[in-house]
């Protein structure tokens, strides 16, 4: 079925687990090499903040800090080869995860952590622009440790003390590989994004592109351009620095990365430039191979290597497939280094006492992994279960309300077991609060959720603003009216092809499907499918038994504000900022807290 070498390793190894003491042990899998070639790259990208690893899935179970013995390994290994490996990261390293999120302030660790990697290139995501104190870290700390290394070509700092706008980072960076001496001209872009702090500017990316830096740097002599960006790879913003370096440059190879959407993702632009997006949360470490560069290799390359090629792998991030990919082994694989870094880890997650046991999932919930609506839905669960029950303003408790709920809320899925402090970070890890508009007239409130389900054509708002109405997954679908239940399989890659149905027990996962093919996963795995949900679900609380009230509450979390807004306009009911009141003062993750310790009490 597969023209890959798939190696099965029969023998589940005994492990020492991952570094973190409380993650699963890696589990055998049958596997597919990394192809590799003169210049290779890895990539993380919307890692947001979960340098731990994850601890309820074995798949995704190793650390930051076996990623920093992974790179080290695959250096030697390179080196060896007389090859090259450059590390990237994309963006948004923040926000989704105790180690980030519990902390004050914010990050307290994170970046220390972060930067013991040692990353080549690497920007700005959208979410180290959301609140002020995060764009500060990320000018103060994040650049400084990565100096020279991280780029922000479309991107301005304003200095909280003077004023002044200054460049985050440097624009640009030229460099020559270590082994074969490829000359690189590396840009690092953010998406045209509008919803930061006013503490940054972001250039849209068609005028950075018209600047004179940009300009001449496109002009430049060199191997290849490497851009990396929290971009997507099919947006207009990458099409457009695709035909900006192109009509300077006609033949020199471009190696896009990409980031934002969450998923894994290949991309051809023609047949000398690509692009590749590593996924999310750590899951993912992207692997991209180029041969025929051009480069003035200290070494000679073989021959038969010589002819231009791209190749792209999808690394499920544990010690299992790190073993397999370096030929290491327990023994051998970890380096000093990378031990140090777990451990650094391990401590910050005591410290803050992340493992702290709020209540105990009595199932698994899944936000795409089940359609909605159904008893597996985390979005059905919190809509018919959690909503209902939280959703209280003493002053107005029995007056009927319909509360509004953006499903871009919840970030991930509730796994069967203990629900911890670190969990709510990682469920909602955004200050969400209840807002809402006293007495709305029953037969207006109640089209709000239809209108903005509908997507698009009522709004201004672009699809980009629009990112966390609904889970980053699914951002690329349209505007339509998602049909609940119906499966997405044409949108995610990571959904198709039933791939080894004889294969034994194989862990369900990644299965992508992308302009290469379906051989890009390092592992094979059994399909999951991938149900979108709804922008908005709605719950109705404390309604009539019979007939419909004359007015309701119209409760909904301040993130839709402008979406409700406009909706309500668009039912004849104009109502302005001066209308909205904070219904509770409690944010939505403290209240589901508040509910978990509750309803979910038993011991695990
Ligand atoms: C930026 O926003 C903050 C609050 O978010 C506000 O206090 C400050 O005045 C604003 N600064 C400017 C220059 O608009
Ligand atoms: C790991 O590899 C080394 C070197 O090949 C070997 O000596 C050792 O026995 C291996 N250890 C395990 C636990 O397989
Ligand atoms: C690991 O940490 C120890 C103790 O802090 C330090 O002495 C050692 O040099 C570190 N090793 C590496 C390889 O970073
Ligand atoms: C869903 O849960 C409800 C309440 O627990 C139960 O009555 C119903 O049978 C379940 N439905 C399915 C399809 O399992």
């Amino acid at each position: 079925m597969t023209k890959w070498l798939l190696t099965w390793t029969a023998t589940f190894l005994v492990l020492a687990a991952a570094e973190q003491p409380e993650a699963p042990k890696p589990v055998a899998a049958p596997m597919r090499p990394l192809p590799w070639g003169q210049l290779n790259f890895m990539q993380t990208t919307d890692t947001h903040g979960w340098l731990a690893g994850h601890l309820q899935e074995a798949q995704y179970s190793a650390d930051w800090g076996d990623y920093i013995s992974f790179a080290e390994r695959m250096r030697e290994k390179a080196d060896g080869l007389g090859v090259d490996v450059l590390l990237i990261d994309t963006g948004d390293r923040i926000e989704g995860n105790g180690l980030y999120d519990s902390t004050t302030p914010k990050g307290k660790y994170l970046y220390d952590i972060i930067k013991e990697q040692d990353i080549d290139v690497l920007c700005t995501g959208n979410h180290e622009l959301y609140q002020l104190d995060a764009a500060d870290r990320e000018y103060e700390q994040s650049v400084p440790n990565f100096k020279g290394n991280y780029l922000a070509s479309n991107l301005d700092y304003i200095k909280p003390k003077t004023g002044e706008q200054v460049p985050m980072a440097p624009r640009f960076r030229k460099f020559t590989t270590k082994n074969q001496g490829i000359r690189v001209l590396a840009f690092g872009f953010l998406f045209d994004f509008t919803g930061n702090a006013n503490n940054t500017v972001v250039q849209p990316v068609e005028n950075t592109i018209k600047e004179k830096w940009f300009q001449d740097a496109i002009r430049e002599d060199v191997d290849l351009f490497v851009v990396i960006g929290h971009v997507m790879l099919d947006g207009p913003e990458y099409k457009a620095i695709f035909k900006a370096i192109r009509s300077q440059k006609w033949d020199t190879p471009i190696q896009f990365f990409g980031g934002h959407s969450h998923i894994r993702n290949y991309v051809k632009y023609d047949s000398k430039s690509y692009g590749v997006q590593a996924g999310r949360y750590m899951e993912t470490i992207g692997w991209m191979s180029i041969d025929g560069i051009k480069g003035k290799g200290k070494k000679d390359y073989p021959k038969e290597l010589a002819s231009m090629s791209f190749k792209r792998r999808y690394i499920d991030n544990n010690l299992f497939g790190y073993y397999y990919h370096t030929g290491l082994n327990e023994t051998t694989f970890t380096t000093g280094h990378g031990k140090n870094v777990s451990k650094q880890i391990h401590e910050a997650r005591k410290a803050e006492d992340l493992d702290e046991l709020y209540g105990c999932a009595p199932k698994d919930l899944w936000l795409n992994r089940a359609p909605y609506p159904s008893n597996d839905s985390l979005v059905t669960w919190l809509e018919t279960e959690v909503i209902p029950v939280i959703t209280v303003n003493e002053d107005r408790k029995d007056v009927p309300r319909l509360a509004l709920t953006n499903t871009g809320a919840m970030r991930f899925d509730v796994f069967k077991g203990p629900f911890t402090r670190d969990t709510t970070y990682i469920l909602s890890p955004f200050v969400s609060k209840f807002l809402y508009i006293k007495d709305v007239p029953y037969k207006s409130a109640k089209q709000v959720l239809k209108i903005i389900n509908s997507g698009g054509d009522f709004f201004t708002f672009s699809d980009h603003e629009a990112t966390r109405l609904a889970p980053p997954e699914q951002m690329y679908i349209k505007s339509a009216i998602i049909a609940p239940s119906v499966p997405n399989h044409d949108y995610i890659p990571g959904a198709q092809s039933p791939l080894l149905s004889s294969a034994p027990d194989l862990i369900p996962g990644y299965t992508t499907k992308d302009a290469a093919g379906d051989d890009g996963d390092d592992t094979l795995h059994a399909p999951i499918t991938f149900y979108p949900v709804p922008n908005v679900i709605q719950s109705a609380i404390a309604m009539p038994a019979e007939g419909d009230p004359e007015t309701v509450d119209l409760v909904f979390i301040d993130f839709i504000k402008p979406w409700v807004l406009v909706a309500l306009r668009f039912t004849g009911q104009i109502y302005s900022e001066a209308d909205v009141e904070v219904y509770i003062e409690e944010t939505l993750t403290d209240k589901m807290v508040g509910w978990i310790r509750e309803n979910w009490k038993q011991d695990c």
